[in-house]
């Protein structure tokens, strides 16, 4: 196979595009599908300043690069939470990949801001459900550092694959609230900055590809609490619907963009107000993470 734009031997074949690329022109196609997301949901410009929230794994440090060789003024920050071994990889690899571009970035240690205890220690106190405390503990370090470090935007490495199964989820629940929520970008508001997720158009399988061609190391372990997760239950299925149906997750997402206002009348039915105990936005009296730091018995003294 030829590539579709250069004619020199083609090294990719993208079936929903029905497109063949050599690697450089790959790589110019991965770039250009990340500035129509840029561009299509006004997420920033080359003046802001971005926070890429990074995890080590292969989306969100594709994204990361991508912005850099895109020229952008983009930071990193990676939220340390002491899972075993995943952790200590990804902590390894974020850090390896900003020192090799000499590109900020800003570490959070979960043990540094909870009296010492790792994420599974603050699960087992708290009897919580693992990534539900996680996915808390992160936003809230998202959030506050990039308003605390006054950056404009904050990013996440969100693929298609993750907003089309999220979507799938919330549709089989009829979760009107997160539908009305589901943005591939949130304005700055009520003491939260800018979010977006600039990989809305690109699949994992390209991002996969994207990586290799570029050298980018990434964690290969992956969570050990996220083997029950539904959310992978979503996705797998449709993967499998895609295998016959070409294109369909994407016509899929892209529909709702199109059809996003409907569910906008559910938006908000509380009020966010700011947190007694740290200030940050909340519907309740004391937010959802100095409710852990409480249940753990973690007082503000121990940090
Ligand atoms: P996940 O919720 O694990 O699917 O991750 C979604 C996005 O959140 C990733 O693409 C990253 O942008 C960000 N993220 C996840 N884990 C971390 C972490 N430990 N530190 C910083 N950012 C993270
Ligand atoms: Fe948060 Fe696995 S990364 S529970
Ligand atoms: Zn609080």
């Amino acid at each position: 196979m030829r590539c579709a734009v250069c004619k020199k031997k083609a090294e990719v074949y993208l079936p929903h595009h029905n497109l063949a690329l050599c690697r450089e022109d790959f790589i110019r196609f991965f770039h250009k599908r990340i500035k129509k997301a840029v561009d299509d949901f006004k997420m920033f410009s080359e003046e802001d300043k971005l926070l890429v929230a990074v995890s080590g794994g292969k989306d969100s440090l594709s994204l990361w690069d991508s912005l850099l060789k895109m020229g952008y003024n983009a930071d990193g920050l990676f939220i340390h939470l002491g899972i075993g071994d995943f952790s200590k990889r990804a902590f390894e690899i974020v850090k390896e990949f900003s020192e090799n571009r000499k590109a900020e970035l800003i570490i959070i240690n979960i043990k540094d801001e909870f009296g010492g205890k790792t994420l599974p220690e603050l699960v087992e106190t708290t009897k919580g459900v693992p990534c539900k405390v996680c996915g808390k503990i992160k936003r809230y370090f998202f959030d506050r550092i990039a308003l605390k470090e006054n950056y404009d935007v904050l990013l996440t490495g969100h693929n298609l694959d993750d907003e089309a199964a999220f979507l799938l989820g919330n549709i089989f629940n009829w979760n009107i609230e997160y539908l009305a929520k589901q943005s591939p970008a949130l304005p700055e508001e009520d003491g939260f900055k800018k979010k977006a997720k600039p990989l809305i158009y690109l699949t994992e399988r390209e991002i996969a590809i994207y990586s290799f061609f570029n050298n980018i190391k990434y964690n290969e372990l992956s969570c050990p609490f996220s083997k029950k997760a539904k959310s992978h239950l979503y996705k797998e299925s449709l993967h499998q619907m895609e295998l016959s149906l070409k294109g369909l997750r994407i016509k899929f997402y892209k529909g709702f963009l199109r059809n996003r206002k409907l569910f906008e009348k559910a938006e908000k039915n509380y009020t966010l107000k700011p947190c007694k105990i740290c200030g940050y936005p909340t519907s309740s009296e004391i937010c959802g993470v100095c409710k852990i730091k409480i249940k753990a018995e973690v007082s503000e003294g121990e940090k």
